[in-house]
């Protein structure tokens, strides 16, 4: 038999396994690795993986015992049904104690059922969010485990080490019970698509208002890098509205078609948070806004038939309107960043979680597409009060928001005024001028359900609890 002298083994040779093994060897670790196509394994061992710590296996009881004790098995396959086929193939070969970790993007209500049906079993099942990427999965990704706690100590010193580090610090750390490493890998996701919406959103402003052209929008977002706005999207928008397209020398953003193709989790995410009662409106409006713009056909079609606004005539000044936009997107995306951290907040209830939201900024602080600066004062805004109940809240945030709203409406106003579509900017807008509000209409609402469907109100001058119906009509 194959001595075992792997510290972990990987399953699912793809993009993200090779990369995350080649990343697991170059820190000192035994790999194993094995892939359902046997070929592949052949392919890596005598390719990128030759004359390094990783072991390949031919079949799955060899994996298995190339393991040490307790086996650490990481799945980066497919998710779904790749999965569950793995798990059960692997249940007969593995003993009591033994690890299972699922990296890939799996939705994390699947991560709770397999959590519990294999702790039954007495083997520790953890859903990872990795995210980061083909360079994050072989330079330090971000890793969000949970699930089975007892697993932590073994895997610790591996993910820690394998992950992104910034200040010293890793950006991976055990997030919770159940699914909840997935989970946060989704509003991550979701998070993700609200940022991206809003970077397209400056450039539509931009060009729409201002009439500038890719590459001189992408000296501004380079200018905007270097301020509070610095992050890894804003660099890569940069470098990409620079970025001349060969065949017609034009800018690549000006030949790539206008329709946003997406995978699901932005739409798990806001489908997760009318579950758990979240107001992730910017983050729901980034996902409507892809598919609005995959309507294409349509939206060419309507262009030729619905108005705009009228010409409003002179463009705005330069300088002072790019500083309004700078800060509108940095207002926006504060608001987006507090509707995840209050989603998660909200689904720690619901589910049961204990999650740390200083430390889950810390994990999105590196390695993944979200990381960006400004995540070590939110890190700081939840380390100095565990119990904020929205970021909005903590002084930094509610100091930058506040400075930068005159120009953040301003711009919103520009945009409507002028037919500009900017639904995250207006949406974010929207959630702070609701959030901030002790009296929302909704007393309006509660008139009407009580109208029709004799639904019941509380009165502001009674106890919260106590529920009137009034005869509207003095019918009977
Ligand atoms: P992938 O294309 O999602 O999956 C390919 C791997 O899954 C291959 O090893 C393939 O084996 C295996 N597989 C597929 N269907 C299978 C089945 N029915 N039974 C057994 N094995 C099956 O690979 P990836 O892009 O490297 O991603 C791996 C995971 O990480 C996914 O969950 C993905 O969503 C997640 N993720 C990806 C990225 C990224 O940027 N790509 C980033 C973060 C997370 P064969 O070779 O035999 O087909
Ligand atoms: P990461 O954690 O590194 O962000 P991810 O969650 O797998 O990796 O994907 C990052 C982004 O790249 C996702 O937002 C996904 O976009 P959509 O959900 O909008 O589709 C996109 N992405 C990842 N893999 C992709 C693939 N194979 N094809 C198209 N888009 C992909």
């Amino acid at each position: 038999a194959a001595e075992a002298s792997a510290d972990i083994g990987v399953i699912g040779l793809a993009v993200m396994g090779e990369n995350l093994i080649l990343n697991m060897a170059s820190k000192g670790f035994t790999v194993a690795a094995f892939n359902r196509t046997t070929s592949k394994v052949d392919d890596f061992v005598t390719g990128r993986a030759k004359g390094l710590s990783i072991l390949g296996a031919d079949d799955l009881p060899t994996f298995v015992s190339l393991l040490k004790s307790p086996r650490k098995v990481m799945l980066m396959v497919k998710a779904g049904p790749a999965v569950d086929a793995f798990i059960d193939m692997l249940l007969p070969l593995l003993d009591e104690g033994d690890i299972i970790i699922d990296g890939g993007n799996t939705h994390f209500p699947d991560t709770v059922r397999r959590e519990k049906a294999l702790a039954e079993k007495n083997i520790l099942f953890v859903g990872a969010g990795v995210s980061g990427g083909e360079e994050g999965a072989l330079h330090g990704p971000s890793i969000m485990p949970g699930g089975n706690a007892a697993a932590w100590s073994a895997l610790k010193p591996i993910f820690q080490k394998i992950a992104a580090q910034v200040d010293g610090q890793p950006c991976c750390d055990w997030v919770g019970d159940g699914g909840a490493g997935h989970f946060v890998k989704m509003v991550h996701n979701g998070i993700e698509y609200a940022d991206m919406q809003m970077i397209a959103e400056a450039y539509s402003l931009l060009s729409g208002v201002l009439g500038l052209s890719a590459p001189e929008i992408g000296a501004i977002l380079e200018d905007w890098n270097k301020g509070e706005l610095d992050s890894y999207l804003i660099e890569i928008t940069a470098e990409i509205l620079k970025k001349t397209d060969d065949d017609t020398g034009q800018p690549m953003v000006d030949v790539i078609l206008d329709t946003a193709g997406q995978k699901g989790t932005g739409k798990w995410t806001s489908v997760t948070a009318l579950d758990v009662g979240a107001p992730a409106n910017t983050i729901a409006e980034a996902v409507f806004a892809r598919i609005l713009s995959s309507l294409k056909d349509q939206r060419v079609e309507a262009s030729k038939v619905l108005r705009g606004p009228e010409d409003i005539g002179e463009k705005p000044d330069r300088d002072a309107f790019v500083e309004q936009v700078r800060q509108a997107l940095y207002a926006s995306k504060i608001c987006s960043y507090a509707q995840g951290f209050q989603m998660m907040e909200l689904a720690a209830a619901e589910y049961g979680w204990k999650l740390d939201f200083g430390s889950i900024a810390q994990m999105w602080r590196g390695g993944c597409i979200i990381r960006a600066a400004f995540l070590d004062k939110i890190k700081a805004a939840f380390d100095g009060s565990s119990e904020l109940p929205n970021l909005l809240l903590n002084a930094y945030f509610t100091e930058a928001i506040g400075t930068s709203q005159t120009a953040w409406r301003q711009v919103v106003a520009a945009a409507a005024l002028r037919g500009v579509w900017t639904p995250a900017f207006s949406s974010s807008l929207a959630y702070y001028d609701g959030y901030r509000n002790p009296r929302l209409s909704a007393n309006i609402l509660q008139a009407q359900r009580d109208y029709f469907g004799a639904h019941t109100y509380e009165r502001v001058d009674k106890p919260r609890g106590e529920f009137f119906h009034t005869n509207w009509t003095g019918r009977g």
